[in-house]
């Protein structure tokens, strides 16, 4: 789909999305078009359930006295709380119901609302985003989808008085669109296709942008110590990678905001082993490393003024005659022993390791890990929110601030010594789980462990939101790219310039 901008018109064939405010107040375009159709619109409104609320929308096909194949009207809700977001959501609703038709071209009207604050350009820009957002498909392995359901949309133009910052301020967002599609992809795709070797080869795609990029392999590995990540991968067939990436978009020496991703490419549980039933999920367990992958994108991609490192640990966990076994200890990169009590808690084992690599080498000042770490964040948040950890209010803050302007909500949980406690082994420096209770905040006092004295850490556990199992406006199901927005939102707001 080409996505376009153009100045204020009503479009001659194709369909056209024309923007409502509640009690049914018509924006402009929606108001000229009443009018040509001979006050038929107002009348189609009053006849229906569509109030003009956010969410609502109300397609007119074959409509008389225009020329456009159907009118599609989207509630804006109340111009006050009309921000960003909801323009996001406009455009995202707008693409869902063009596409319930079958024309090829589209016009959305991004009319100014007055009670928003919001610029003529930022609505139009905002609501092609969210369309394109709402365009995302992983249809690679669908070889006989009927016509009927395969969109037909080819051009999609926003429509606006000030069309040329419009098409600049787009032209950003796009790339940012480019980075989360790159992430969703990376996450959708199943664990035969995606596994270390080849999810590292991914990320060398992004040499293109000119991110500077090295793959380190087992045998690197293993001379620099990381007994934890290496003792996750030891059962499985597929080699481990650990990938660094480096964005250098600052001036040189200038210490670098660090970015450290969870990639267990499949999480079978190793020989703690799950039951069967949605272990498919876990091809989505490198979440936190298609995240870091998506974000190094999202920089390149609009040349951010940033010295920014992303790593990600990549391990297949697999039961075998070569795994490795509950009561083993393995020795981190840091010196620190670790007693693996369950090889299903694996991710933090793999961090453990990545993270310290990350601040020996890089130093960097601020480091944030995302991870699929636990199902317990699921049972404290659902699908709504990821979890927070911190040593630092401040970033804690800003990450908060971020996720909430980008739609990608996080909600911090607490840390402590009295839950470190519970971390302590009989053999070694620390077990790899807590007990049964409060097991996301045990999994991040692990990660604590391995955080070097002045650097700020935050941990965002995105087990509950890497994977949708229902549409929303900008975010069709299945692998969401949470984390993308918020992580760009969060280094143009604090770290460039
Ligand atoms: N990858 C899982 C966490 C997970 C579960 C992510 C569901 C997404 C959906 C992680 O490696 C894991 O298995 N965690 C265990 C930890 C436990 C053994 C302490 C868990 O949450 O059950
Ligand atoms: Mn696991
Ligand atoms: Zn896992």
């Amino acid at each position: 789909m080409k996505i376009g901008f153009s100045s204020p018109a009503l479009p001659r064939t194709g369909t056209l999305v024309v923007g409502v405010l509640p009690d049914r107040t018509l924006l402009a375009t929606a108001r000229r078009v009443d009018k040509g159709m001979g006050g038929a619109l107002s009348r189609a409104i009053e006849t229906s359930r569509f109030e003009g609320k956010r969410g609502q929308s109300l397609t007119i096909p074959a409509p008389a006295g225009i020329r456009a194949n159907r009118v599609v009207l989207v509630g804006l809700g109340e111009e006050e709380s009309f921000n960003d977001l909801a323009a996001q959501a406009f455009g995202g609703l707008a693409y869902k119901a063009i596409l319930d038709g079958c024309d090829k071209s589209a016009l959305i009207a991004a009319d100014p609302v007055k009670g928003s604050g919001l610029r003529a350009s930022d609505i139009a820009a905002n609501a092609a985003f969210g369309a394109r957002l709402a365009s995302y498909r992983f249809d690679r392995y669908r070889t006989r989808e009927k016509a009927e359901s395969t969109p037909v949309l080819e051009s999609l133009v926003v429509s606006s008085r000030d069309e040329t910052d419009a098409e600049e301020t787009f032209a950003t967002l796009d790339r940012i669109a480019d980075a989360v599609f790159f992430t969703r992809d990376l996450v959708s795709e199943p664990a035969n296709v995606i596994y270390p070797e080849t999810l590292a080869e991914r990320a060398e795609t992004l040499r293109e942008l000119g991110v500077r990029l090295q793959v380190l392999d087992e045998k690197r590995m293993a001379a620099l110590g990381m007994g934890a990540l290496l003792g996750v991968a030891q059962g499985s067939a597929r080699r481990p990678r650990l990938v660094v990436a480096r964005w250098n978009g600052a001036a040189r020496g200038q210490s670098p905001v660090a970015f450290v991703g969870k990639g267990v490419t499949f999480d079978t549980g190793g020989i703690s082993i799950k039951p069967s039933s949605n272990m498919e999920d876990m091809k989505w367990d490198m979440g936190g490393a298609g995240v870091v992958f998506g974000l190094m994108k999202a920089l390149a991609g609009r040349k951010a003024k940033v010295n920014a490192v992303g790593i990600a640990g990549l391990v297949e966990n697999m039961p075998s005659g070569t795994a490795q076994r509950p009561g083993d200890v393995v020795r981190t990169m840091s010196g620190q022993t670790v007693e693996v009590i369950n090889t299903d808690a694996e991710g933090r084992l793999v961090l453990a390791d990545a993270m310290w690599y990350c601040q020996d080498k890089f130093k960097p000042h601020t480091m944030i890990d995302l991870a699929t770490l636990t199902g317990a964040i699921i049972v404290s948040l659902g699908n709504e929110n990821a979890g927070l950890f911190s040593n630092d209010d401040e970033v804690a803050d800003r990450l908060s601030a971020a996720g909430k302007t980008v739609g990608e909500p996080v909600w911090r949980m607490p840390l402590g010594d009295a839950y470190d406690k519970l971390l302590k082994s009989d053999i070694a420096d620390m077990k790899n789980i807590g007990g049964r209770w409060a097991g996301s905040i045990t999994a991040a006092q692990f990660l604590k462990r391995f955080v070097r004295d002045g650097v700020k850490w935050a941990h965002l556990d995105i087990a509950g939101v890497t994977w949708a199992s229902k549409d929303a406006p900008t975010v069709p199901k299945g692998g969401t790219g949470f984390g993308v927005r918020l992580l760009d939102r969060f280094v143009s707001e604090h770290y460039e310039g």
